[in-house]
């Protein structure tokens, strides 16, 4: 059993505490957040995350999990001090590092005798010297310490399984003697564990973001195509995972990426490479990308709807993935402030992030279930793929609607099965076929002389679904 610290009791705070709570150490949560402290003190979790409250009861209930905002008792027996504070994106683009500064200075002024801080919040190449450098400056006694990089890979939704199964764990630091006891906790795991130098390990983290993101831009790009030239994206994606050099994992078309990682941590390295004289044209491209997955739902919008004033439009699923109840920089919330710049009226509905909505749009209406979502909507949009709408009676859905129109930003539908059931049903990369592809593939449009069989390309078929989009706003004349 070792006594460990973790510092800042969020997503990452929390699910790191419980779990080296689990594997039989004794854990201390220092959060400056004293209604948060409180209610975890209470029992209550802060944040959904799945098996989180019981983790955390078994624990506490077990003595090896405490909760305090005092720096001076989370400190007082700690070999191991893990800092998990928020690193959000600053206006231009670079990791904001005071609450790592702030954490950092704390526990400077509150060190009593050697430690390990262990930084898991991601943070930009550096700032592991900046750690070293603010308790330097800040203690007040002879007390050493060594700081090593451990950044954390887990997903929200998934978070206890993703800590407790890594593919790999990963530590820098300028003291190897050091790294190689604060991978000591993890042995029970029994991961990978690599061991590198300080920068690289900071380094790693924000590629592994990076690529991920860059991953699905790249589908999402695929994706475009996909509809101009009636292919199916979902199939692409197959057909290309299968490929073990590629695989299937985060090649999902949609909405573009959000949560509280991706979108900051791309413009950090960004930032990054730039300030360092290097031109990351690819990062920027992805960022791009995007932006545009958003805008890509307006146009499709405007496409059956015409003009958006005074239209009625349900958003299915508000958090930025499912099994979660996170809100930050979720697709809900930029497809929302376009909508109503547009002047259409916006509903949404999320099975667990109503109480965060409400806060982060306040001007929403929010509905109690998403039969009531859709009454009188002139369109339904498919914003976080929870598993309780793969399962909704869709024909009573349609029925309450002004408009049979559903957008499906994460391709959870069939779109043969949508068009039976009358749906003018606009998937994502999921064929809004062009009429005509010759143009595109530069091909003659007379066979050659003497032949009339195979250099001829047939009139392209759009399918079924798509003739919707080819009525555009006339197709609505007389139903309002
Ligand atoms: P979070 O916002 O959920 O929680 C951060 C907590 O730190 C808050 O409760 C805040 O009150 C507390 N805090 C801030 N300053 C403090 C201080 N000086 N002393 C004590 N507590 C302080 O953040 P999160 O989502 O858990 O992310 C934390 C870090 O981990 C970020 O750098 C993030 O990029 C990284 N990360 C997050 C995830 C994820 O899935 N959320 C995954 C991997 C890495
Ligand atoms: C992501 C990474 O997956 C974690 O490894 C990392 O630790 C974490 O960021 C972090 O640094 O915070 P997370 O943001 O929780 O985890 O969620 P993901 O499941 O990766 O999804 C991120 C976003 O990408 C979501 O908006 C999701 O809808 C979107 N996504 C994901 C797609 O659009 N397509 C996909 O195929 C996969």
């Amino acid at each position: 059993m070792r006594n460990l610290c973790v510092i800042g009791a969020g997503y990452v705070g929390l699910t790191t505490g419980a779990c080296f709570a689990d594997l039989g150490n004794r854990v201390t949560l220092l959060d400056i957040d004293e209604p948060r402290i409180q209610s975890l003190r209470a029992g209550q979790m802060p944040i959904y995350e799945p098996g989180l409250e019981e983790l955390v009861r078994r624990n506490v209930k077990f003595d090896r999990l405490t909760f305090t905002t005092d720096y001076a008792e989370a400190l007082a027996d700690a070999e191991f001090v893990f800092i998990a504070v928020n690193t959000p994106s600053r206006a231009d683009g670079g990791a904001d590092l005071r609450y790592l500064q702030s954490a950092a200075a704390s526990i400077a002024r509150h060190l009593t005798h050697p430690l390990i801080i262990i930084n898991k919040s991601t943070v930009p190449v550096g700032a592991g010297d900046l750690v070293a450098d603010i308790i330097a400056q800040h203690k007040r006694n002879g007390a050493t310490v060594s700081v090593v990089s451990n950044p954390e890979f887990l997903r929200e939704g998934s978070a206890i399984a993703d800590f407790l199964n890594p593919d790999r764990v990963v530590f820098g630091s300028r003291d190897p003697e050091a790294a190689q006891r604060v991978a000591q906790l993890y042995l029970p795991l029994r991961a990978r564990i690599m061991i590198t130098d300080l920068r690289t390990a900071e380094l790693i983290k924000y590629a592994s973001n990076a690529f991920l993101a860059t991953k699905i831009s790249f589908i999402n790009e695929i994706a475009a195509i996909c509809e101009k030239l009636g292919a199916d994206v979902k199939e692409v994606a197959e057909g290309m995972g299968l490929d073990k050099r590629i695989g299937r994992a985060m090649l999902d078309a949609g909405l573009g990426y959000g949560g509280s990682c991706f979108p900051k941590d791309v413009k950090a390295l960004e930032h990054m490479a730039a300030a360092a004289g290097c031109h990351p044209q690819l990062l920027r491209a992805v960022m791009e990308i995007n932006q545009d997955q958003r805008w890509q739902i307006i146009r499709k919008l405007k496409d059956v709807l015409g003009d958006l004033r005074g239209k009625s439009i349900g958003l299915l699923g508000l958090a930025f993935k499912p099994n979660t109840d996170d809100m930050r920089e979720a697709a809900s919330v930029d497809i929302a402030q376009m909508l109503q710049a547009e002047g259409a009226r916006v509903k949404g509905y999320d099975p667990v992030s109503m109480a965060v909505a409400a806060k982060a749009m306040p001007e929403m209406l929010l509905c109690e279930d998403p039969y009531e979502l859709a009454e009188r909507c002139d369109a339904v949009i498919v914003v976080t793929e929870w598993n309780e709408f793969k399962q909704l009676d869709l024909e009573r859905l349609k029925r309450s609607m002004k408009k049979p129109v559903l957008v499906d930003g994460r391709n959870i539908y069939d779109p043969e099965k949508m068009d039976e059931l009358g749906f003018i049903y606009l998937g994502t990369g999921r064929g809004y076929p062009m009429d005509d592809i010759t143009s595109i593939l530069s091909v003659h449009p007379e066979p050659v002389e003497g032949s009339q069989r195979g250099s001829r390309l047939h009139r392209h078929q759009p399918l079924g679904r798509a003739h919707a989009v080819q009525g555009h706003a006339d197709l609505w004349q007389g139903r309002d």
